[in-house]
Formats: structure tokens, C-alpha cells, sequence
């Protein structure tokens, strides 16, 4: 017998697998590690997520849509909030989920029990083609030869597919040059195996650049008249994102495609409180360590920060390894007892250090809040964004899986997400 080679046993009996025995091995301790991972008392860190949030968020955008379509985009594990519980908690409120690659997709038909549609709206090696047939995933036709061979590999099965199709009206990443979008796409129209579900474009800039919006929204008008004049009519047209669906009216066409406005989060500055909006996630960790230290102290790696009095500095159990980013390093602030306190020389990978000197009774095991509410004061992704010097996009969706999420409806946790049932 091996007795260097052990793993759990996936199964979750709680066995330990030695070598190829399996071992009836402490059931009940390895019981109480799922126990305590599950247990908001026993988290480092954790981002709560909150469905009744997500939800308000959608009836909200819902109402202004009179009747249109809803995408949501949820790809990148639904912006970092967890899209397996994500889209099985909305299945029947949106007309169709959005991913990014043929493994979100999987993940999404094998993991859940969804029946909407779920659309891939990057483009896919074409190796994974056949996939797309064996988990009913819609793929984003963006140029020539793929569809060319996704029609080949569907008349070979003898099973035609339905396709959205992406044409580039200024946004200069992916989908058919606009030039030769009506053409490519007549042809398309002209393949047996090839079902037009979709026609649609993206806005690169509808919270900054109104008069271009305007001319993209335009073009993709006259393309979608022109392709209907030659007998070609997709069902369901769409371009909006969060911000050109708070900021244009008219890009609404048949359906919208929004994200970060249903997680709770605006765009920009640009678009900030057009509508009410209620943050999903928050990001909580605890204070670990707590001690004075005299003036002059250097503070974490590349003594970036040295104490200009003697100083009260907490440890919190939050770092780069958990996506929180490095860039907060004697920039961020988080949330202790009710106040404020400043990020204290370099983040780490695990843990981060926090100026209490002048906030009133921090203990150890304190929840510290780095992202929502606590007290009179909130910090918000954007304000994170701010510090960080990137986007809000970038500060959820790298939020890292060893960061447990709670899944809390009415205020109670629902469900726990961590490393041991990912
Ligand atoms: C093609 C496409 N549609 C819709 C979205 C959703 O954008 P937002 O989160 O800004 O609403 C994205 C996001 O990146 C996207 O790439």
C-alpha cells in the first residue's frame, strides 16, 4: 500500500482514499470541515451574494423594456458571482444566458437543470464545434470560414443548428466587417443547416460616445431593413449592453444583452443613478492579527510603508490570491468597526494590513467590509475600481475561487460555494 499517495474521495463520503484502498477513514472530522466551511463565523474572507438583490435588479431593467427580450451575460462565472447558482436561480426570468466559450456553456447544461438558451457570443475554436451539438449551445457566427465549417459538421450530423450572427459596426474586435455583413450574411441565409436565430453588434463607448453610439445604432437599423428586403428576417435583434441600455432608448431592438447593471453595478460616472440600482455582491474578510507598533515600523513587503507615529495595525485576512488587487497596496480603504481605515504598505498574496490607530475598540475576529455596506458607510466596486486605477468589470470577475461565496436570500445564506464543492 502507497501510503504517500492520499486524496479525498470526490464522492464526499468522507472516506480517505489511500492508495487505491478506500479507507473508512474519520467520516465524522472530515464531516466537520464541510461543517465549518460553510459557516460564515469560519470564513478568512467571503463575498456575499445577494439573489434578492439580483433579482430587484432584473424586475427593474424588466420594467423598461416593455415586453423586449433580456440576455443576461454570464459569462466569467456571471462576472465573479457564481454562474452555475446565478443562472439556476433566474432560469425562466431571462429569455437566454451569454457566455464566452463552449466549457461556461457545458458547465452551465451539465451543472444546472436551465432550459433557456444559452448563446456564445465570442468566437469558439473550431475543434469544439461538435459540442455545441451535444449540449444544445448557440454559437455567435463572427466570420466566414466558421460558419462554413459549423455548416459542414451540421449537415454531416444531419442536424441543423441555430446561429446569431456578429457584425462589427465600430466596436473593431470581433464580427463581420460591416461592409460585407450583407452579403456574408445573405449566403449564410442560404445554408439548409443554418438557422438565422440572431443578428447583433456591440457598443464599444455608449457611456462616453453618444454621437458615435448613435451612428453604430444606425447602421446596424439600415443592415437589419436591407437583410429584411432580401427575405432574410432574424427573429431576435440586439446590441445593448448596461450602458447602451440606460443611455439609448432606440438600441433596444428585440432584445438587450446587459451585465454589470444586473449585478448591481453602473457603467461609469456617465450613467450613475439613472436608475435604481442595488449592489449583488459584497466582499467581507476579518481581522487576524491586531498589535501597536512603535513610529518608524516598516510595514509588509518592499517596506513601502514606514509608520510617521506609533500605530495600532490590524492583519485582515484578504490578498492579491483572493483578487484583491495588489494596486490597493497604501491605497484602498476598507471598512472596521463602522469606520474607515487605509490599506498600510504592500497587499499580499494572503493577507493585507489596515491603520486602526484612531478607530475606537478593532478586535481580533472583527468583520472587515471591502466591498458594500457597514454602518453609515459603503464602499462600492467602482470605488475600488477608482483606487485600483482599472475598471469595475476587472474587480469582480477576479475575485478569485478560493473566496467562498454565500448565495443569501431574505437574509439568510441559502447556499455556500467554496474550494471543497466548486
Ligand atoms: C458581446 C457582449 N454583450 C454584452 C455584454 C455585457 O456588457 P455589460 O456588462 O457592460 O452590460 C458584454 C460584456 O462584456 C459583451 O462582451
Amino acid at each position: 500500500m502507497d501510503l504517500g499517495k492520499k486524496e479525498w474521495n470526490p464522492s464526499g463520503t468522507g472516506d480517505l482514499r489511500i492508495g487505491s484502498t478506500l479507507m473508512p477513514h474519520k467520516l465524522k472530522e472530515s464531516q466537520a470541515i464541510i461543517d465549518i466551511a460553510t459557516q460564515r463565523d469560519a470564513q478568512r474572507i467571503w463575498a456575499g451574494i445577494n439573489l434578492d438583490a439580483l433579482e430587484e435588479n432584473l424586475k427593474t431593467v424588466k420594467q423598461m423594456l416593455n415586453g423586449k427580450k433580456i440576455l443576461l451575460a454570464i459569462k466569467a462565472d456571471a462576472y465573479g458571482h457564481g454562474a452555475k447558482e446565478i443562472a439556476a436561480h433566474l432560469n425562466g426570468k431571462v429569455d437566454m444566458f451569454g457566455v464566452a466559450s463552449v466549457e461556461e456553456g457545458i458547465n452551465l447544461r451539465t451543472n444546472t437543470r436551465i432550459t433557456s438558451p444559452i448563446l456564445i457570443l465570442s468566437p469558439i475554436p473550431y475543434s469544439v464545434i461538435p459540442a455545441l451539438f451535444d449540449y444544445n449551445l448557440t454559437p455567435t457566427i463572427s466570420e466566414k470560414e466558421f460558419a462554413r465549417v459549423l455548416a459542414a459538421t451540421a449537415k454531416k450530423k444531419n442536424q441543423p443548428i441555430r446561429v446569431h450572427i456578429e457584425v462589427d459596426t465600430g466596436m473593431g474586435r470581433t464580427g463581420l466587417p460591416f461592409a460585407e455583413a450583407l452579403s456574408t450574411i445573405t449566403k449564410i441565409g442560404s445554408e439548409p443547416y443554418l438557422k438565422i436565430e440572431g443578428i447583433f453588434t456591440h457598443f464599444p463607448a455608449a457611456d462616453s460616445d453618444f454621437s458615435f453610439t448613435r451612428e453604430q445604432i444606425a447602421r446596424f437599423s439600415q443592415l437589419t431593413e436591407s437583410l429584411a428586403q432580401a427575405g432574410i428576417k432574424p427573429i431576435i435583434r440586439h446590441i445593448a449592453n448596461s450602458a447602451g441600455f440606460l443611455n439609448f432608448t432606440e438600441s433596444y431592438f428585440d432584445m438587450i444583452r446587459p451585465g454589470l447593471i444586473i449585478y448591481g453595478i453602473h457603467p461609469n460616472q456617465n450613467t450613475a443613478k439613472t436608475i435604481p440600482l442595488k449592489p449583488v455582491m459584497s466582499l467581507r474578510t476579518r481581522v487576524v492579527n491586531l498589535r501597536w507598533v512603535a513610529k518608524g515600523t516598516s510595514i509588509s513587503y518592499e517596506r513601502t510603508y514606514i509608520t510617521k507615529r506609533a500605530s495600532l495595525i490590524a492583519v485582515i485576512t484578504a490578498g492579491y490570491g483572493d483578487g484583491y488587487p495588489w494596486s490597493l497596496s497604501n491605497t484602498g480603504e476598507v471598512i472596521v468597526a463602522g469606520k474607515r481605515a487605509k490599506i498600510v504598505g504592500n497587499v499580499c498574496m494572503d493577507l493585507t494590513m489596515i491603520d486602526v490607530t484612531d478607530i475606537e475598540g478593532v478586535k481580533i475576529g472583527d468583520i472587515v467590509t471591502l466591498i458594500g455596506s457597514a454602518g453609515d458607510e459603503t464602499i462600492t466596486v467602482n470605488e475600488v475600481a477608482k483606487w485600483a486605477k482599472t475598471i469595475p468589470y476587472e474587480i469582480i470577475t477576479r475575485i478569485s475561487p478560493r473566496v467562498p461565496r454565500l448565495f443569501i436570500k431574505e437574509g439568510r445564506v441559502q447556499k455556500v460555494r467554496n474550494l471543497l464543492n466548486l
